[in-house]
């Protein structure tokens, strides 16, 4: 059964304290859970509480046992209960069964719990919902050999020993919070700390816990969360508000990481790393992760979201803050390039798909289903637009205005927007309209040259096309930034209709700007910055966006202009007529690159063929082998040609000694994407070898194991079964090799599969080997998933039917990329779909499948 967001309805009681008493135990963990209830207004109601997978063992009121109640599958009605309450329940989990990860679980003899998004009502009845704010107090006991450390949100305020070898710690929250912001963990961990004094002179002690022995692992976690509180006092003007932030890594975990109120637990991938261990891209992630939770705090915690459809009102908001957090701490144009392939190879697929939903969704069956790009990556962007439209210190005074009306409260997006309405002139009320419409609107750039009155018109136009859940669309408020470039690379402004410098508002259907007397020869360089999440098509010549690489101010559209010109170049193959492609354009592409030499930075990219999902977006009734044959073919004939050149940025970006920092890993990223397009030619062989011989650091070695995946299977094979004696008993790394096997251009590729389950450090019950494995395979193995006979999505299906047994969540996160069958020739959305009835007609489906294998399959 879907929810609807327009059926909300403030919550007839509320709970103002829980006190919660858990003893732990591997298969019968106990849980006393007192609350004081307060009856809201309707007099007769009952009292609903949510519930599932629990065994109840006892209800009181006010101290007497109270039996006027129902239970349900999906929760306890309790009738005829005053109007303020004391309420006892007694329930009991079994942590070690749990293999699906939300609610408490055991795994490798850690407890832990994840509640978001509903996963408090398999630990206690509950009102589980996000407008609901408890002050929080958890006593736990457990036994004290195994389990030293035992941890809740906020502060510790007591211990003891018991005489039966167990003991017991109370923790307080001081902060009234949501049911999905309660934490327990408990367990043997390494522990890391360190403090850190906030802008107004408080001491705050920092703990980070991790498995024993991964200590000096959790270093640059710690650094990087003293840098993201600096951050949010320095930026946002904001503070820690508790005396204790504690993260714990484990090494079980559906998601990345969650922020629980003073108590974050992550995925262990996304807190451990090193030199040896990870790579550039790793120490990224740890550093944009940790921020992203600590700065939940305030965007999540301190004001939360009035129910799930609001869920973009923390998601979207955080990951622009964490976003922008990452800009500053290392090369603002990587970090743009970085967001946006996530909107063109994720989101706008997401958008293009039957799992079409806008950031504020209107309806939900399973809510884990919606923690997507959609609602985290577009809602960012949509954050990014208020920016770039309010400027920095406007959207900051509409965020102080934020935490004014609304510190301690569940809100809503429309919320967030009027207060952000109260620091600008500009109404807002247009372009509000991102929250409620979903798609991803087309924005075309057309020039007309009239020589009687010397007058060029750039008709800028967008287009709303239905989706599988809006069939009406509505003209967006798109803020479009752009330039324009004369012959000779100057720039030249139109005669009028800019909203600012460098900046356009399209409004309605069709926007013109004309240049007078400037002649004909003017070219619009259009989306800088990708300044809102639209896909451009423009009458732009291969000639004019060299044209653009040279000349154009803006850094993303100087990198976008090769991308179009490749994604063009790849086209032509894809046509079967590759001669279009013109000597001057081969010559051109040389020239822009050798340009570049001195700006890695800017070469890294550039130098990077659009992927495969990428070149499907712009695309329909695909010939997927097609496309990738001329992707390849492209990217080997641009290897040949450039092929001197490439060498020599090659040599000359390497460096002696390894260290996490903006210019290194520029240089590295150069090299190493160089690498991979010299791994076309006979000649790579030497350096694959040699660079992974030398590799003092996991990017280097990462990358040569990428490039000899392309180069041949036999060199691939050697240095893999190197790498996986090195790294055969430490799990998180090897899952790179995973990963690496399962997107293997090979035909026996489900052969090897099958290797990879049986080998020893996989595990169906844990999601990273689950993704590294399945994952990569069905969202990054062209050749092998889309394989003409269908035995790829059905090697997917016949895995995810097992795994959704188990674990839901994560089955239902990989089925996507059958459901994302809209680009390709109907033969194969056939195939896809038989697959996708299989699943259906699984009796025992779980929701989260059922919603998005019953969408996918009707539509179309
Ligand atoms: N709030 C967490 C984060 O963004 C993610 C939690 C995801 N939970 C889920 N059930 N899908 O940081
Ligand atoms: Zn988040």
């Amino acid at each position: 059964v879907a929810k609807r967001r327009e059926d909300y309805r403030a919550p007839e009681f509320t709970i103002t304290d829980i006190a919660l008493d858990f003893t732990l135990d591997p298969s019968a963990t106990k849980v006393v859970s007192e609350l004081q209830v307060k009856r809201q207004d309707n007099a007769n109601a009952p009292l609903e509480l949510d519930g599932e997978h629990l065994q109840l063992l006892e209800v009181a009121i006010d101290d007497l046992p109270f039996g006027d109640y129902q239970q349900t599958d999906s929760g306890l009605v309790l009738n005829n209960v005053p109007d303020a309450f004391t309420l006892r329940i007694v329930t009991q989990v079994n942590p070690s069964e749990n293999k699906a990860l939300e609610g408490l679980y055991l795994s490798n003899g850690v407890y832990c719990t994840q509640c978001e998004a509903e996963g408090f009502r398999r630990i206690t009845y509950y009102l589980d919902r996000p407008d609901v704010l408890a002050r929080f107090t958890v006593k736990i006991t457990g036994d004290k050999a195994s389990l030293p450390t035992m941890l809740a949100n906020g502060n510790p305020i007591e211990q003891g020993s018991n005489t039966d070898g167990t003991h017991w710690i109370l923790w307080q929250d001081p902060f009234p919070k949501p049911s999905y912001l309660f934490a327990l963990v408990a367990g043997s961990f390494d522990q890391l700390t360190d403090t850190f004094v906030t802008q107004s002179g408080k001491s705050v002690a920092l703990e980070l816990f991790v498995d024993k022995g991964k200590r000096q692992r959790g270093e640059f976690a710690l650094e990087a969360l003293k840098r993201s509180m600096r951050w949010d006092e320095e930026v946002f003007g904001l503070e820690y508000d508790l005396d204790i932030y504690m993260i714990v890594a484990v090494d079980f975990f559906n998601m990345g990481a969650m922020e629980n109120k003073g108590l974050n637990v992550f995925n262990s991938k996304f807190v451990l790393a090193d030199q040896a261990s990870a790579t550039d891209e790793d120490f990224f992630n740890v550093e944009s992760v940790i921020a992203h939770e600590y700065f939940h705090n305030w965007t999540g915690n301190r004001v939360t979201c009035r129910d799930w459809f609001q869920l973009s009102l923390k998601e979207g908001l955080t990951v622009f803050r964490d976003q922008q957090f990452s800009s500053d701490m290392s090369s603002p144009l990587s970090n743009r390039i970085k967001q946006v392939r996530v909107m063109r190879e994720h989101q706008f697929a997401e958008d293009a798909s039957a799992m079409s939903h806008p950031i504020r969704p209107d309806e939900v069956i399973e809510m884990n289903n919606f923690y997507t790009v959609t609602v985290y990556d577009k809602g960012a962007e949509v954050i990014r637009m208020m920016h770039t439209l309010l400027g920095a210190e406007g959207f900051r005074a509409g965020m102080d205005e934020y935490f004014r009306r609304h510190d301690g409260q569940a809100v809503t997006c429309d919320d967030f927007v009027s207060a952000m309405q109260s620091a600008t002139d500009i109404d807002l009320t247009h372009f509000s309209r991102w929250y409620s419409q979903s798609g991803t609107p087309r924005v075309e750039v057309k020039r007309a040259y009239d020589a009687a009155s010397n007058k060029l018109t750039v008709t800028l136009t967008q287009q709303n096309l239905a989706t599988a859940d809006q069939s009406e669309k509505h003209d967006l408020y798109i803020p479009l930034q752009i330039e324009f470039l004369a012959a000779d690379g100057q720039h030249v402004a139109p005669d009028s209709g800019m909203f600012r410098d460098n900046l356009v508002i399209l409004d309605k259907p069709v926007t013109e700007l004309t240049f007078t007397g400037k002649g004909s020869n003017i070219t619009p360089v259009a989306l800088g910055n990708f300044s809102a999440p639209v896909k451009l098509t423009s009458d732009l010549t291969p000639l004019e966006w060299l044209h653009t690489f040279r000349f154009a101010n803006d850094a993303f559209s100087r990198w976008d202009a090769i991308q179009q010109l490749y994604n063009w170049c790849i086209e032509q193959y894809y046509q079967g007529s590759p001669q279009q492609i013109e000597k001057v354009i081969w010559q051109g592409l040389y020239e822009a690159v050798e340009a570049s030499q001195d700006n890695p930075e800017i070469l890294g990219e550039c130098l990077v063929v659009p992927s495969f999902e990428t070149l499907c977006q712009t695309r329909e009734n695909i010939d997927v082998h097609a496309l990738n044959e001329a992707r390849q073919t492209f990217s080997h004939d641009l290897a040949e040609f450039m092929s001197d050149l490439l060498l020599v940025i090659y040599q000359t970006n390497q460096s002696d000694s390894y260290a996490y920092e903006p210019a290194q890993v520029s240089s590295r990223r150069c090299k190493n994407v160089v690498l991979t397009l010299l791994a076309e030619l006979p000649l790579a062989e030497t350096l694959i070898t040699e660079q992974f011989s030398g590799s003092d650091n996991m990017s280097d070695t990462l990358g040569a194991l990428k490039a000899a995946q392309q180069f041949d299977l036999v060199l691939f094979n050697n240095l893999m079964n190197e790498f996986e004696q090195r790294w055969r008993d430490d799990p998180l790394v090897l899952d790179k090799w995973f990963g690496l096997h399962a997107t293997c251009d090979r035909s026996d590729i489900l052969a090897q599969l099958t290797l990879l389950r049986q080998h020893p450090q996989f595990s169906q019950q844990n999601p990273n080997r689950v993704r590294a494995v399945i994952g990569s395979f069905a969202f990054y193995n062209t050749s092998g998933f889309h394989a003409d006979d269908g035995s790829g999505y059905r090697f997917l299906t016949d895995y995810l039917l097992e795994l959704d047994k188990t674990n839901p969540q994560v089955a239902s996160r990989l089925v996507t990329p059958l459901t994302q069958w809209q680009h390709f020739a109907p033969s194969r959305q056939a195939l896809m779909r038989q697959q996708l009835s299989r699943l259906l007609d699984d009796a025992s489906l779980s929701k989260d499948l059922y919603e998005k294998v019953s969408k996918a399959l009707a539509y179309g």
